[in-house]
């Protein structure tokens, strides 16, 4: 660690992971929010889907991720993915030293935030609502609160395919929103990292009266603040670096998360 002007300064890149390149939606908030910090991404695309998984085979996954990342000497670990932080967050936090933050809360309390009903919808997959971590994260937050949450298993398949517009992925977006229109929600989580992508079609199905929470663009603002009160920041003013590590094929994640991540994708070596 060293100082810049009295200020600590920390270059080790922050480490993120996802169960694919759904978390590059996280990674692209922060890039965005913290452009003067270095970010290295391990997708676990070998693993895809971890939402139909049991949940003690999404945390197996996750703590090989994690090693992985403190492999690599990170600063902080960054779980962008709704169904690891769900399964295994607790876990994680409990066993490594480095600090860990994942979806789940920071998503959780922009909600609690918003709703003016106390009626709250969580969109998630599988493995993410039969957790109840979503449910759980809400209601500690404020106990009256209304918690409905649905679980949508086609829509990160259909997504990451690529065509966010299609007939298809609006008739699994109807499906999920459904429910949640009937359950009259005035707050609804967009609980998996693949939802922000079709956001406008999203808007368009719940009306102009439910407000939408992107947990990609909360879980950036809470690791920009986790960062200044730990003091560890890379320096101001600088221009950070971002790499990639994939399980499957990089050709394939270089391809598909470029298109998620928006902006370029330069290298992606196989881990
Ligand atoms: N990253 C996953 C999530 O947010 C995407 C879906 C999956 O792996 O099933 O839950």
């Amino acid at each position: 660690m060293n100082e810049t002007e009295g200020r600590p300064v920390d270059r080790r890149a922050v480490g993120v992971f996802d169960s694919g390149v759904g978390g590059l939606t996280v990674l692209h908030e922060c890039l965005v929010q913290l452009p003067h910090e270095d970010f290295v991404y391990f997708g676990d695309t070998a693993n895809f889907p971890y939402g139909p998984k049991q949940l003690s085979e999404v945390r197996r996954l996750a703590f090989r991720a994690a090693s992985a990342l403190v492999g690599l000497a990170v600063k902080l670990i960054i779980v962008a993915c709704n169904s690891a932080a769900a399964a295994a967050l607790p876990q994680l936090q409990a066993s490594f030293s480095t600090p860990i933050v994942g979806v789940v809360t920071p998503g959780a309390r922009a909600a609690v935030q918003a709703t003016s009903g106390r009626r709250v919808g969580v969109m998630a997959t599988e493995a993410t609502v039969r957790s109840n971590a979503y449910q759980n994260a809400l209601q500690s937050l404020d106990a009256g609160l209304e918690v409905f949450a649905v679980p949508c298993p086609r829509l990160a398949p259909l997504i990451q395919n690529g065509d966010v517009f299609s007939e298809e992925v609006e008739n699994a977006a109807r499906e999920c929103v459904a429910p949640l229109k009937e359950a009259k929600v005035d707050t609804v989580i967009l609980g998996c990292t693949h939802y922000p992508l079709i956001t406008p079609m999203l808007r368009r199905l719940f009306g102009p009266h439910v407000t939408l929470i992107n947990s990609a663009e909360e879980m950036a603002k809470e690791v920009g603040e986790l960062m200044i009160r730990k003091g560890i920041g890379n320096e101001e003013g600088r221009e950070g670096d971002y790499r990639f590590y994939a399980s499957g094929d990089p050709g394939e994640f270089k391809e598909v998360g470029a298109r998620i991540l928006q902006l370029p994708i330069r290298e992606v070596s196989r881990a």
